[in-house]
């Protein structure tokens, strides 16, 4: 049999197997009993992917959008979700318009996923681009990817030196693991949790990071302490792939 860290799961929730799902076991529990305990006015997912959380996200709240960098979900999956918009796009570049159309409609935006650009840049960016929208109202935000080391840094480093209106953050809030796809000794999954709160001014931040020391010795035996390092030849590693008309197994979020 083969190892798989994101089946079975015994649930009342109809999982569409249809839709592959990028989420361990735990993420998964995880995802559907916050939705089912927020059910969203409005809901937005960071990185859409093959649709496995998205189905979710969609069943539990009145309203989605859905963004992706690349416009073939938005292909595959219209047909099958009637309250979700596909947004298709740099998620930094489109998230402030999304906000103020939710503001301009009267609506309540109370969650969103951040699933979509894992590197530290990447993180911290859809971090700031949430941040800086003045919204009105409190906000779940769940960050997939915490256990790895650059995502983690990313969000890390944003908390840290944009305190303000953070009223609850936890690294560690569903831990991760060595992921269980051959890649050698690769540290992904997690979810970080962080309370968005405008009424949240002046207090002091603690970030919770109730899994630090597993974080920490994991981080000694994994691939990172070379692999990040460099991490600045993968464009290359892409270009040299599509010169030469190959497909770079490893490179599963480009052209799927
Ligand atoms: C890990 S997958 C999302 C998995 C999905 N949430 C699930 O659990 O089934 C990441 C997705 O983010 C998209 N992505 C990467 N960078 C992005 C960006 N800057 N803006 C929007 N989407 C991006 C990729 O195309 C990919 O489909």
């Amino acid at each position: 049999m083969k190892d798989d860290i994101g089946n079975p799961i015994f649930t009342d929730f109809k999982v569409d197997e249809s839709l592959e799902w990028q989420m361990s076991r735990a993420e998964k529990y995880c995802l559907m009993g916050l939705m089912k305990e927020l059910t969203p006015d409005v809901a937005i997912e960071i990185g859409t992917y093959k649709g496995g959380s998205l189905q979710v996200i969609s069943s539990y709240s009145q309203q989605v959008y859905s963004i992706d960098i690349s416009d073939s979900p938005s292909k595959f999956l219209s047909p099958k979700f009637a309250n979700v918009e596909f947004v298709v796009g740099d998620s930094v570049h489109c998230l402030t318009n999304i906000f103020q159309k939710i503001e301009d409609d009267g609506k309540r935006l109370d969650f969103i996923l951040v699933d979509g650009d894992h590197t530290r840049r990447g993180v911290y960016r859809d971090l700031e681009a949430i941040f800086n929208f003045p919204h009105k109202h409190s906000i779940t935000i769940l960050m997939h990817d915490s256990f790895n080391p650059e995502c983690r840094k990313g969000i890390r480093t944003f908390l840290e030196s944009h305190p303000q209106f953070v009223a609850y953050a936890e690294l560690d809030y569903v831990t991760g693991s060595y992921w269980h796809n051959g890649t050698y000794r690769e540290m992904w999954g997690g979810l970080a949790l962080v309370k968005y709160d405008p009424k949240n001014q002046g207090q002091e931040l603690y970030i919770n990071q109730s899994q630090r020391q597993l974080f920490e010795s994991t981080y000694l035996h994994s691939a990172h302490l070379v692999k990040d390092r460099m991490a600045f030849l993968f464009p290359l590693k892409r270009k040299i792939f599509r010169s030469l008309g190959l497909k770079n197994k490893g490179d599963i979020y480009h052209d799927f």
